[in-house]
């Protein structure tokens, strides 16, 4: 019997030290200081209050959950995901060439309003932006995800800070390296390239593609599939206006689903840095595999969440703004 029981004992407390272990796995793979609910005491609608400002907004625009959700992206990757690009004023990030595009800060700026009134300087500026990018892909027929909260804004804006951020027309090992360096691995690459399912890219970012690519054969990009060229050639025409804007996953544009990947097998991704991860072997394998819906659903959410912690200041560190445009 005595035996049994410190075997019990030695078993019980062997669980506690895995347990803690993995605690601890956790910790080191950037989930310091947010959780889900971390909020439910001070601001226990937080969740409903950013939910329901985006859908009033997305009912009366679609294309703004297409915004939110890039905006998340170039928030995190730029000082981690505080905020930071929200800042108005000359050369903040906002004001950086990969951000001139963005849209819905009058969103965010919303929901922050109504979250002053209801529980007032609680939430971040950053929680609500991490928030809104998850109920843009739920409302456009994305599957949602639990979202961690208890991020601080940021003080610090500029420009210069933005040029990490991937671009069009990056290699794949460049669009590697720049997730790798945020602790994304070449799933997480394929998989979150995958917002791309919704929105649009304005012509003057891949046009390029179309004419005088090569100097053979039709001009084009040869990964271009041959029916697709005249449809897109149409949509941007050699002097025309490069502001014009085209779905990235052509047919589908306002809808997550997995047509984005589809497309990427069949010639048809718009970007050059999107058609590149079906040439290159070691992001093909990962289209293939994110052509299954559950498949994609599952690790966007999952990637999701590792990358709206990157870098995340919490605790005592940087602010609770008061407005999400200016620093305190
Ligand atoms: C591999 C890295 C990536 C590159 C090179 C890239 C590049 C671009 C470019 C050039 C545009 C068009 C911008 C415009 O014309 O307004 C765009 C749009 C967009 N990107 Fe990405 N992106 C990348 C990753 C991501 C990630 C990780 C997400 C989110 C998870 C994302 C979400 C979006 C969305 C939703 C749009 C449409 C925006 C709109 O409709 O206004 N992108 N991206
Ligand atoms: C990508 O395009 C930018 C500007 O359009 C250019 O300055 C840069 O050299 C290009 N990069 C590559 C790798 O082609
Ligand atoms: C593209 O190539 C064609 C034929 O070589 C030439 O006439 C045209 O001017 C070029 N266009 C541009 C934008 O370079």
């Amino acid at each position: 019997m005595r035996g049994r029981t410190s075997n019990n004992v030695i078993v019980s407390r062997l669980i506690v030290v895995v347990l803690l272990a993995l605690q601890g796995a956790s910790l080191v793979h950037g989930q310091v200081g947010t959780c889900v609910g971390f909020y439910s005491q001070t601001c226990p609608r937080v969740e409903s209050i950013v939910r329901s400002t985006v859908q009033t907004h997305f009912e009366s625009n679609p294309t703004i959950a297409s915004g939110l959700l890039r905006m998340h992206f170039h928030d995190c990757f730029v000082h981690g995901c505080d905020a930071s690009v929200l800042i108005e004023g000359t050369n903040t990030e906002r004001t950086a060439p990969p951000n001139r595009l963005l849209r819905g800060f009058e969103v965010i700026e919303d929901a922050k309003a109504k979250l002053e009134v209801a529980c007032p300087g609680i939430v971040s500026c950053a929680d609500i932006l991490a928030l809104a990018a998850r109920d843009s892909v739920f409302l456009t027929k994305g599957q949602s995800w639990q979202v961690p909260t208890g991020r601080r804004d940021g003080r610090v804006s500029l420009d210069s800070d933005a040029a990490n951020l991937p671009a069009f027309n990056d290699s794949i090992d460049v669009q590697k390296q720049k997730f790798a360096e945020k602790g994304l691995d070449t799933k997480d690459l394929v998989v979150l390239a995958g917002g791309h399912t919704i929105g649009t890219a304005a012509c003057r970012l891949f046009s390029y593609r179309l004419y005088n690519f090569t100097t053979s054969g039709n001009g084009a990009d040869p990964t271009i599939d041959p029916a697709f060229l005249p449809q897109l050639r149409a949509l941007c025409p050699q002097n025309g206006d490069r502001t014009r804007r085209v779905g990235l996953d052509p047919g589908s544009q306002n809808r997550f689903d997995t047509s984005y990947f589809y497309n990427l097998m069949k010639g048809r991704g718009v970007l050059e840095s999107d058609q590149k991860l079906w040439t290159d072997a070691s992001t093909k394998t990962f289209v293939k595999r994110f052509l299954g819906v559950t498949a994609f659903n599952v690790e966007f959410g999952r990637s999701m969440v590792k990358m709206s912690n990157i870098d995340v200041k919490t605790g005592t560190q940087g602010e609770i703004r008061k407005i999400c445009s200016a620093i305190n």
